[in-house]
């Protein structure tokens, strides 16, 4: 039972694993599924933009037979009003069954979830997690390669406040030979915290490096990440390092033919749209796996018998 999804450590493997048969069935079989959760609401409370954790979750809502409520815009809802994150979620939860929520603050979907007697899942909190993405992210890793174990991970732009890269590294850590290249300026390292969890796994290991030419030749994955300019304090300094790392078919020129390349996206300029017809591009197939599996997780959490 999982009761509510604030941060990916929050699932145990056996529970991933199970998410992924799921949606693997969920695939194969939508029609079994399209009145699963029929007569129950979900809601989305979005406090920051989205297009895909959002969409995807609708439809995934929608797709089972459910409702769904919620707000796109933080400007119109009570908020703006001086409500606190408490008080709107005691008044959604009259109103719903589950609730997916994004907030700029780190840490407000913990403050949401001790006050929420219906389950909360992070849709992302500020520049902390995301672990519905990372779900997403894992889906399309086991759908592309197999496995989990043994692969040789990038993560490359903005290690720092990308918050999807703090879950993906948490989730991938825990499988047998991982090894991560983090490859970043020094401006936009992955933060301490992070790294210590990973220094606590003898299973795994990583560098660090500002040079993605040098490490491109050994990757089995690259995932790419959007300089988070929403979260830097000056817009020089943002200016200076958006354009840190733009992977075009040149940069591919040394990768290995079975490279997965993923993104969260939005993307905007870090991988040149001619990259998008390479059979190693699999961002767009990653939001549509995104959508499945959290189409498994809104069953699951919402404890429907399938
Ligand atoms: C990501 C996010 O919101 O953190 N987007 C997403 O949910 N797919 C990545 C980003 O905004 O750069």
């Amino acid at each position: 039972m999982i009761k509510h999804l604030n941060d990916i450590q929050d699932l145990s493997s056996d529970q991933i694993e199970q998410l992924i048969t799921l949606a693997e069935d969920m695939m194969t079989d939508r029609a079994k599924y399209q009145s699963a959760l029929a007569h129950r609401t979900l809601a989305t409370l979005f406090f920051e933009p989205s297009t895909r954790t959002r969409l995807s979750f609708e439809a995934a809502m929608l797709e089972l037979g459910g409702n769904v409520i919620g707000f796109a815009d933080p400007n119109s809802s009570s908020a703006t009003k001086g409500e606190s994150v408490a008080d709107t979620i005691r008044t959604v939860a009259c109103y719903s069954d589950i609730i997916v929520m994004r907030h700029p603050k780190e840490g407000a979907p913990i403050a949401a979830s001790l006050r929420s007697p219906v389950p909360i899942i992070n849709a992302g909190d500020g520049g902390h997690h995301h672990p519905t993405q990372t779900l997403a992210d894992l889906f399309t890793i086991r759908r592309e390669k197999g496995r989990f174990e043994g692969l040789t991970v990038g993560l490359c732009g903005d290690l720092k406040f990308g918050r999807t890269v703090h879950s993906l590294i948490h989730a991938m850590a825990r499988y047998e030979g991982v090894r991560f290249a983090l490859i970043s300026p020094q401006e936009l390292r992955t933060p301490d915290y992070i790294l210590e969890g990973l220094r606590a796994r003898p299973n795994v290991s990583y560098e660090e490096t500002d040079s993605l030419e040098s490490v491109i030749p050994r990757l089995d994955i690259l995932y790419m990440t959007r300089v988070q300019r929403e979260r830097f304090f000056n817009e020089a300094d943002y200016v200076r390092l958006k354009d840190s790392y733009i992977l075009t078919l040149k940069t591919l020129a040394d990768a290995k033919d079975s490279l997965t390349i993923l993104h969260p996206l939005p993307r905007v300029n870090e991988i040149a749209v001619e990259v998008d017809d390479d059979p190693r591009a699999c961002y767009f197939k990653q939001m549509y796996y995104g959508k499945v599996i959290r189409k498994a997780l809104l069953a699951t959490m919402l404890g429907v018998a399938l």
